[in-house]
């Protein structure tokens, strides 16, 4: 009813404005004198995070984008591989496991059957599995050895939005809290990101703001065929969700890319008009990849790419190439990909909205997947 969407005209629509909960109630109550607890971990055994020797992350859907953005983090801080696979790709392959394997299951509902499928197999081959998980007592956390639960609260659109941020959200307080068990990051270093951690709630409200400026140029691309997104490092999985979005609700060929691809293959389906989101990282940091990432712009633009780009708020050396941009606030590195996916979302919810369409309900999709 329009009493549970709280006056929005969908849930998406609500859900992407509780964005800022999503992360602040993950983060309650885990972060005590500038260092994380995450007491449901203790099962795992005193030396347990000492002793692994690689973490693979399986999951399907937006879940498996907000693991292949997180890993990037988890591996800087923690110093331990991480790598990914899609649950049923996973267990139909013999994966590399052993005891000193990690396994970390994501899903918002936690019934997601391949992804069950998967923790089972881990399990039954000797690791422990660590579900990360958005629905009390479900089945994938039921069958866990440890779980950390995201509190994204319920979430009803097909489209997950909240539930991505919240997982990201949980892994980087994994992460860290890997990092303080290794000793692989000092405890400034480990006070200082989660200092900064807890200024995303309030940086992804004026996020929001630009939600307008969004729904407006949505409105003007209803006609659209085609649109790809470009970004590097967390800019990939982020441009591969906002393309995955746009898909689910508004039934329009997305496609996203590692900017660095581009002349690999991607740079051939430029032609004049083709809208092109790019995620630009912040000039500040000190990675060299905001200079590629213009000369990427620079290309695609060269060839008549309509150029819409989700960027640092004032970063003025960006804006003489792009038709479009969105601002986020200024933060480090890893806590980007948390802003920049906001504009992404805002797009599809209003894409589709601008086309007429079932917002929450898409044709042919559902919440979960609980069947193979
Ligand atoms: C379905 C939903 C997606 C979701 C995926 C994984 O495909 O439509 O929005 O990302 O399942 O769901 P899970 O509950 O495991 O996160």
């Amino acid at each position: 009813s329009a009493a549970d969407k709280g006056g929005w005209d969908s849930f998406m629509a609500k859900e992407i404005t509780e964005n800022p909960e999503a992360v602040s109630n993950t983060l309650m109550g885990r972060i005590q004198d500038g260092a994380v607890t995450l007491s449901s971990l203790d099962v795992l055994g005193e030396n347990y995070f000492r002793e692994i020797d690689r973490i693979t992350v399986i999951a399907c859907g937006t879940a498996f984008y907000s693991g292949q953005t997180a890993a990037y983090a988890i591996e800087r801080w923690a110093g331990i591989p991480v790598t990914l696979e899609l649950a049923h790709e996973f267990r139909y392959r013999t994966p590399f496991i052993t005891d000193r394997t990690l396994v970390i299951s994501l899903s918002q509902s936690g019934e997601t059957m391949d992804t069950l499928m998967a923790v089972r197999y881990a399990r039954e081959h000797g690791a422990k599995t660590l579900s990360i998980c958005n629905t009390q007592g479900a089945s994938i956390p039921r069958e866990s050895d440890a779980v950390v639960y995201t509190h994204a609260g319920p979430e009803v659109a097909v489209a997950s939005t909240k539930a991505f941020t919240a997982q990201i959200t949980a892994l980087y307080l994994f992460g860290l809290y890997l990092a303080q068990e290794r000793s692989t990051l000092s405890s400034d270093e480990i006070a200082d990101l989660l200092d900064e951690f807890q200024t995303i709630p309030e940086k992804m409200r004026a996020v929001l703001e630009e939600h307008d400026r969004i729904k407006e140029l949505a409105h003007w691309m209803a006609d659209a065929r085609s649109v790809l997104y470009l970004g590097r490092s967390t800019g990939f999985p982020i441009a591969l969700e906002g393309a995955l979005k746009l898909k689910e609700i508004a039934y329009i060929h997305a496609e996203g890319f590692a900017a660095g691809e581009l002349k690999h293959g991607p740079i051939a389906l430029i032609e004049p008009g083709q809208p092109v989101f790019v995620i630009v990282p912040s000039p500040r940091h000190d990675d060299s990849l905001h200079p590629k990432i213009v000369s990427n712009i620079q290309e695609i633009r060269a060839r008549g790419a309509r150029v819409l780009a989700v960027i640092e708020g004032g970063d003025a050396t960006v804006l003489p190439y792009v038709d479009e941009a969105f601002a986020c606030p200024p933060t480090s590195e890893f806590f980007e990909p948390l802003l920049r996916v906001i504009p992404l979302q805002i797009f599809a919810l209003e894409l589709s909205t601008a086309k007429g369409l079932d917002v929450d309900q898409p044709r042919n999709l559902a919440k979960s997947v609980t069947v193979e």
